[in-house]
């Protein structure tokens, strides 16, 4: 497969992980002119988001960090994507009119910056269907809970903790999920599993998460800059190839 003219590229991998094209890369090495640009979108600390920057550093991701952009002016994430030299935007919500025209500007911040996939990190905001359509199969995110349980609207942060905590369950985790239309329910990617303690607080829960997240997050955006992720309808399939990989 071939991502060499410039159209292409722009698309990014979008037809490796459609649903109309086989898309499984035979070649373990890709070529680094198909090195994908990722945008990342955040709204406060940023640990994830130096999970992904420090995945990149190491020749871990074909790919590296193209932007970051930050629905608050005053998050470190931030400040972390100006220390590692990537461009740090923020976009605030309040200065745009409605919904629209504020997704109408991010998505042109990405293609500004050529992005072929979009990762959220703690970005607390509900995207646009027209966002979604643009990037369609391009939009990943983390959740800090194993879905579908424990998600969509209202579930994030400490709010999800709290669930889990109040529900009584043996077992949390983390999700990364392809983005669709629905809040928390695209098509899951990986999942990774963490322990309640009986005597489990928010925080000592969330750190346990926090800790595989930066894992996992990074491995989900390999696997996808690799071309080893195809969605079928609600289900990614992993490339055979990678199956050790996933279950280290
Ligand atoms: C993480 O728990 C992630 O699962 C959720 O938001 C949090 C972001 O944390 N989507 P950070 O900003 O990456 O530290």
């Amino acid at each position: 497969m071939t991502n060499g003219n410039a159209e292409t590229r722009k698309r990014g991998n979008a037809t490796q992980h459609g649903t109309d094209h086989p898309g499984f890369r035979d070649s373990a090495i890709p070529r680094l002119r198909d090195a994908v640009r990722i945008g990342v979108l955040v709204s406060g600390h940023g640990t994830n988001l130096q999970a992904i920057l420090d995945a990149c550093a190491r020749g871990e991701i074909l790919g590296r960090v193209a932007v970051v952009v930050s629905s608050n002016p005053k998050a470190y994430a931030l400040e972390r994507a100006r220390r590692a030299g990537i461009p740090a935007v923020a976009l605030t919500p309040r200065s745009f009119p409605d919904r629209a025209t504020h997704d109408a500007r991010l998505i042109e911040v990405l293609q500004a910056h050529d992005v072929s996939l979009v990762c959220l990190a703690g970005f607390l905001r509900i995207l646009t269907p027209a966002f979604i359509e643009q990037f369609r199969g391009r939009i990943m995110n983390i959740h800090p809970a194993l879905l579908p349980a424990f998600g969509g609207v209202g579930m994030y942060g400490a709010h999800v903790h709290e669930a889990v905590l109040a529900r009584g369950v043996k077992v949390s985790g983390c999700t990364v999920h392809f983005v669709d239309e629905n809040p928390d329910g695209g098509p899951i990617i990986l999942q990774a599993v963490v322990h309640v303690r009986d005597d489990d607080s928010v925080e000592s829960l969330a750190a346990r998460i926090a800790e595989v997240e930066h894992r996992l997050y990074p491995l989900a955006i390999r696997l996808f800059a690799e071309g080893r992720l195809h969605t079928r309808g609600k289900h990614v399939q992993i490339a055979r190839d990678a199956y050790e990989l996933v279950r280290s």
